[in-house]
């Protein structure tokens, strides 16, 4: 064939997150990884986003082990993760020691390839992750979060492409994590990107809007040298185009996938019942599954409708979602138009939810918010607007600098209070990064051990 392009298959990340809010436990996927890993895909990507706080949180597993785990089954092909820059795999900005032991940690534990973003598209926000990416020797890729407004143009992408390249990252990453990126959009900006940089370049969208197959397509005619996707039984909606789709088309116009498709067929009757399980329990709820070409309009993100769906409907108020979506651009230009990615969606959708729910706007404003317009996390890619700077934080003056340079050393603290509850340093950074879940999860461990010893010496009395 003439032409290569890599598959990521992202069934145990992002689709996972997308569709059936990062619930599925390791046992619906532990006996299948073998088989994927003969698959022919370029990178498997398992690991990091919400999983690390899901795995905490519900599904009573750490997620060290789920990646040591799969590491020793998926031998061959590349394991990758998403990592949030400076916010690793949380909602705030850690401490440079925190995120170059996660890093490290990452790496020894079975990643190679760390797709590192900022939500604000802040290359000051990943600089410390993909410098200690490189250092571990990890391959670091660095992330372009695609957005459409007035002030995200063409140039400033291209520009953000150079610096990631001078940064030393390895490739570049163009997350689309909306589903927003027309075809011709992303055709013009993998050629604009191909021109001004060198690296390879990688595609990731979502089906949100329906553009995402197209787009995929035209990533890989404009020469992108791989794009994402996620076997067909958890793609489509909010979730990613599917493999099988995809790499059927790549074979009849002669472009070498290496994705065999038989194997394929092999991993999508595995994933069948698991599929038809949440959609059977409620885990799964049909309307993310649909084309929502709303999401145009509104820009909202896979795993941040799926979020607006379930905050109403645990308050029975899911006949305001259409208001809902209107708010939230209103929400997002106030902020100075942050890309709709974790954690900015987080904040915009529930910011978006309490004016709605409140009926009046900034009523009440989160902690997240009064920390975001005070400087906490970084530059805000446009100026916030008066009337939230107001509501948010009064007389209160924003902070001046790298705020990340104020946050002191997070481990040693964390490692004197935990004493022997932390049999590891991942457990320590387990518990920075989530102080609550980790710390919860450590003393089950340690009583559920407590247990096992007590029974065994019932057993040989
Ligand atoms: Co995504």
């Amino acid at each position: 064939m003439e032409k290569k392009v890599h598959i990521t298959e992202v069934v145990l990340r992002d689709a996972n997150q997308s569709l059936i809010a990062t619930r599925m436990p390791r046992s619906d996927f532990e006996d299948i990884l073998e088989t994927m890993d003969q698959a022919g895909y370029y990178s498997m990507e398992v690991w990091g986003g919400a999983t690390f706080d899901s795995c905490l949180r519900y599904l009573d597993e750490d997620p060290w082990d789920r990646l040591r785990f799969i590491r020793s089954k998926v031998k061959n092909t590349k394991l990758q993760m998403l990592l949030r820059g400076q916010n690793i795999l949380g909602y705030r900005h850690y401490s440079d020691d925190t995120v170059r032991a996660f890093v490290r940690k990452s790496v020894e534990n079975g990643i190679d390839i760390i797709r590192i973003f900022d939500a604000l598209n802040d290359p000051q926000n990943m600089a410390t992750a993909i410098d200690e990416c490189l250092k571990a020797g990890g391959h670091a890729q660095g992330t372009i979060c695609y957005t459409i407004s007035p002030i995200h143009t063409f140039e400033s992408y291209v520009e953000l492409g150079k610096k990631l390249e001078s940064m030393g990252c390895n490739s570049i990453c163009i997350k689309d994590m909306a589903g927003i990126m027309s075809p011709q959009v992303c055709y013009d900006l993998v050629k604009a990107l191909k021109k001004e940089v060198r690296l390879p370049i990688y595609v990731h969208s979502h089906s949100t809007t329906g553009l995402g197959p197209m787009t995929l397509l035209k990533a890989i005619e404009a020469g992108a040298d791989g794009v994402d996707t996620a076997i067909s039984i958890f793609s489509g909606g909010t979730s990613h185009p599917s493999t099988e789709s995809l790499v059927y088309t790549l074979n009849e116009m002669n472009i070498d996938s290496g994705v065999d498709l038989k194997v394929c067929q092999k991993i999508n009757d595995h994933f069948k019942p698991v599929q038809a399980r949440f959609l059977k329990e409620g885990g799964l709820n049909p309307s993310v599954l649909t084309t929502k070409i709303d999401a145009l309009n509104y820009q909202i993100p896979g795993g941040m409708l799926s979020n607006l769906i379930s905050q109403l409907t645990a308050v029975d108020k899911l006949d305001r979602l259409d208001e809902v979506l209107e708010e939230t651009p209103r929400v997002r230009e106030d902020m100075g138009y942050p890309p709709l990615v974790t954690p900015m969606s987080q904040m915009v959708g529930t910011q978006a939810v309490t004016n709605v729910l409140t009926g009046e706007r900034y009523k009440l404003v989160s902690k997240e918010i009064k920390a975001y317009c005070r400087g906490e996390y970084g530059a805000s890619p446009a100026p916030i607007s008066k009337e939230l700077m107001e509501k948010a934080l009064g007389d209160e003056k924003p902070f001046e600098g790298r705020y990340d340079d104020t946050i002191e050393p997070e481990i040693p603290g964390a490692k004197a209070y935990l004493g022997d509850l932390a049999e590891s340093e991942e457990d320590v950074l387990s518990y920075v990064a989530f102080p609550q879940q980790a710390e919860a999860f450590l003393k089950e461990r340690r009583e559920k051990k407590a247990l096992k010893v007590t029974y065994s010496i019932q057993e040989v009395e």
